[in-house]
């Protein structure tokens, strides 16, 4: 391993009302977390052997070198009613690593995707956990690319960068992982009652997509136009050649 080990007396200082559960390997901390009786549980692996992102991809994670990391969470809001949730997750960590020295080319790519110069460095997937009932109990899952270097990843064909990469320094996974949650947690209780709305006025500042032209392509449909930001429930707005704005709540999104 090339990092410091995750550090169970550490967080479970930080975070004293949490089920935590480190692992050394599993398959999916989000897996693992949908199946969880206990909320707030916040679920962490040095290694995942089937780290899953969205639409059926597959998030690479090799031990000890980034973070993976899933936290069950209990909400009001219905299902239908978490829309623009992985929107505010995603400013919540480019906040935080802004604070953290990473001040510039860092980007929210919608709907959750982190990217810094054009290469990914963390992706985002929010699920429902079925098993507790009463309220809705989310679950968040989030890879962030710490200290993972071009040899721990010689084949990999999409872009991508780590924090070591854009700092030039290995990054504390503990320290960081606490000052995520830290902003994280305040940003999910503000979202349960507020909703996205509050968090709208971010998002022009960390936005990927911007005047880009892209394409949407949804259930094997295909719209192209200019990307105009979100509306007030984080849906992306496109603007098509005959000059309609088009509200997109989900879709694969591709710069043309
Ligand atoms: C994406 O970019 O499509 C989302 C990637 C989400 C990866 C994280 S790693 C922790 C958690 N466990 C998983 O299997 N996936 C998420």
């Amino acid at each position: 391993m090339s990092s410091e080990r995750l550090d169970e007396a550490f967080l479970k200082k930080a975070f004293p009302h949490f089920a935590i559960s480190i692992f050394d390997s599993l398959s999916s901390t989000s897996d693992h977390l949908k199946q969880s009786l206990l909320s707030p549980h916040l679920c962490i692996a040095e290694q995942q052997t089937a780290g899953r992102g969205r639409l059926g991809k597959i998030w690479f994670s090799p031990p000890g070198v980034n973070l993976y990391f899933s936290l069950l969470w209990p909400m009001q809001k219905t299902s239908a009613q978490l829309e623009g949730l992985s929107l505010t997750i995603a400013l919540s960590i480019v906040r935080t690593l802004h604070s953290l020295g990473v001040t510039r080319d860092l980007k929210v790519k919608w709907p959750n995707d982190i990217y810094w110069q054009q290469k990914k460095l963390a992706g985002i997937l929010v699920e429902i956990n079925s098993e507790l009932a009463e309220k809705n109990h989310v679950v968040l899952g989030i890879g962030l690319n710490v200290n993972m270097l071009p040899e721990h990843r010689p084949d990999a064909t999409n872009p991508w960068t780590s924090l070591q990469q854009i700092l030039n320094h290995p990054v504390n996974r503990n320290t960081l992982l606490v000052a995520l949650l830290n902003q994280l947690i305040p940003d999910l209780i503000r979202f349960d009652t507020e909703g996205f709305i509050a968090f709208l006025p971010y998002w022009p500042s960390w936005d990927y997509l911007y005047h880009q032209a892209i394409q949407v392509e949804i259930a094997n449909h295909i719209v192209q136009g200019k990307a105009c930001g979100v509306n007030n429930k984080g849906h992306l707005l496109l603007q098509t050649v005959d000059d309609k704005l088009h509200a997109y709540s989900s879709g694969e999104i591709s710069l043309l």
